[in-house]
This record gives structure tokens, sequence and C-alpha cells, in this order.
């Protein structure tokens, strides 16, 4: 579980998150929702540490990570797997190589044991075979898979993905939200996934949190989302003419 409580950030003065306060859980997707520019890569930004928050706190399972030194820190993000925004990967290296990357950094392991745990994770998300292949040679569905593998390679407690849909074609990028709440569950993770893509609410939005201009507006599950009566969230979901229709069935 990952609290986070009255966190604030500004940028020279321009408040963009204002006194957040959310908890995520456990072995089930939290999805971070809101229109571009609303802060939700500068909340996950804040949660690893890439920013420092003026004010609030930031709990993993009730370790203080704004109190830490930078060692305790450390040892925190290696807890942490990110899928950043694009897949990020590495263009210079191979598929294994790229998933292998976390391990030869952080695990003490031998090659062999940093090779087989990278096969592991490729075969995890699905994706055998492409070993030695460089990023440029696969699809972009297969680049997130290798991000995925990557992510997770180092056995992560805590899973945080920006946009992991972006530039997907509707089809496979409901392949990835599926694969990213299996992988949830069975490794009990607490994932934290930025999005704005309504497939993905609806498909995975176990616990959402909508912010709008860097304030949280409103927090529960695709159950409840349709029923909301916050007039922000309402505007952000219909914002779609043809999802309005669909909702209301108009022709
Ligand atoms: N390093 C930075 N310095 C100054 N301003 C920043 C910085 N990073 C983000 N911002 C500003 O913070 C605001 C929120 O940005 P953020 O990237 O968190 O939005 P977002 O919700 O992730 O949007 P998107 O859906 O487009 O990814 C924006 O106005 C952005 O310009
Ligand atoms: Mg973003």
């Amino acid at each position: 579980m990952i609290e986070v409580m009255n966190l604030s950030k500004s940028f020279d003065g321009v408040p963009v998150l204002k006194d957040i306060s959310a908890t995520f859980k456990t072995g089930c997707t939290n999805l971070i929702i809101g229109q571009s520019g609303s802060g939700k890569t500068v909340l996950l930004k804040s949660l690893v540490g890439l920013h420092v928050p003026d004010e609030g706190q930031i709990l993993y399972d009730s370790r203080n990570f704004t109190e830490m030194h930078r060692k305790e820190k450390k040892s925190i993000r290696q807890e942490i797997g990110m899928l950043f925004q694009g897949s990020a990967l590495f263009d210079y290296l191979t598929v294994e190589e790229n998933v292998r990357f976390p391990l030869d950094m952080f695990s003490g392991f031998s090659l062999e044991e940093r090779r087989e745990r990278a096969n592991f994770c490729l075969k995890r998300v699905n994706l055998e075979n492409a070993n030695h292949l460089f990023p440029s040679e696969i699809s972009g569905g297969m680049q997130k898979r290798v991000a995925i593998a990557r992510a997770i390679a180092l056995n992560p407690k805590y899973l945080f993905c920006d946009e992991p849909n972006s530039g997907l074609d509707p089809k496979t990028a409901i392949v990835i939200d599926e694969l990213i709440q299996e992988i949830t569950r069975e490794y009990d993770m607490t994932t934290i996934i930025n999005t704005h893509d309504m497939n993905s609410v609806f498909g995975i939005g176990e616990h959402i949190i909508f912010i709008a201009k860097g304030k949280k507006q409103w927090e529960g599950s695709n159950d409840e989302i349709l029923s909301s009566e916050n007039q922000e969230l309402n505007d952000f979901i219909f914002a779609s003419k043809f999802f309005r229709k669909i909702m209301s069935g108009e022709k």
C-alpha cells in the first residue's frame, strides 16, 4: 500500500499538485486519470523521488519515503518497477539486454542467473524468440511487453506505469492493460497507472483517482464512475461526443 498525504508541488511558483491525499492499494490496479497537463506524471515522478514535493508525505507500506536519507530512498527505488511514458527502451540494446539491464545494474546475480531471469520475464509477457532483436525491429505492442518485462525483472513490490497504452491500437491496448492487471494480482504488487484512456478506466479501473488542475476531485471504482455527480469528472468522461451518445442511447 502506498499512502500519499497532503502532497503539494510547484514549479517556479506555479502550483502543479495541490494538497493531494490518496491511498493506492496492494494487489489491484490503481488508476490516476485526468486531462493532459493535470499533473499525473508529476505525481508519479514525485512518488519515485524524481521530483521533491514542497509539502506532504509519501508512505510505502508505512515507511515514510519523504523523510528518508538518500541511501534508504535508493533501496525503496529498487522495489519499484517503472514503465515510463513511451516505452523508453534502450535502442542500442537487444530485447534481452534491455530486460537484463536492471539485473546487471542491481542484482548481483551471475550472468547465467540474470539471463534466466530475463527469459522468465520475457516468457511471462508472452514474448519469446525475440531476444536478439533490437527495439526498432519489433512492433509498438511488443516494445511495451519488453518494457513490462524489464519493469518486473527485479521482482518489484510497486509498479508504476505512465500511459502504458499510448500509441497502441485499441485491441493491443487492452491486451497490455490486462497483462498489467494479471501480473499485479499474480505478484501482489501495488500498481499505479496514469491514463486518460476510457477503455482502461472501464477495463481495469479497480481503484481510480481523478485529478484536475493538480487537485484530487474524485476517487472510486469503475463501477461507481458513471453514477458520479462530480461535474469535472463527468466533463472528462463524456468529453467524447461518441461516448456521450453511446451512454445516453442517442442515435
Ligand atoms: N519539470 C517541470 N518544470 C516545470 N513545469 C513542469 C515540469 N514538469 C511538469 N510541469 C508542468 O506541470 C503540469 C502537469 O504536467 P504533467 O506532465 O504532470 O501532466 P500530465 O497529467 O501527465 O499530462 P499528460 O496526460 O499530457 O501526460 C504541466 O502544466 C506541466 O507543464
Ligand atoms: Mg503525463
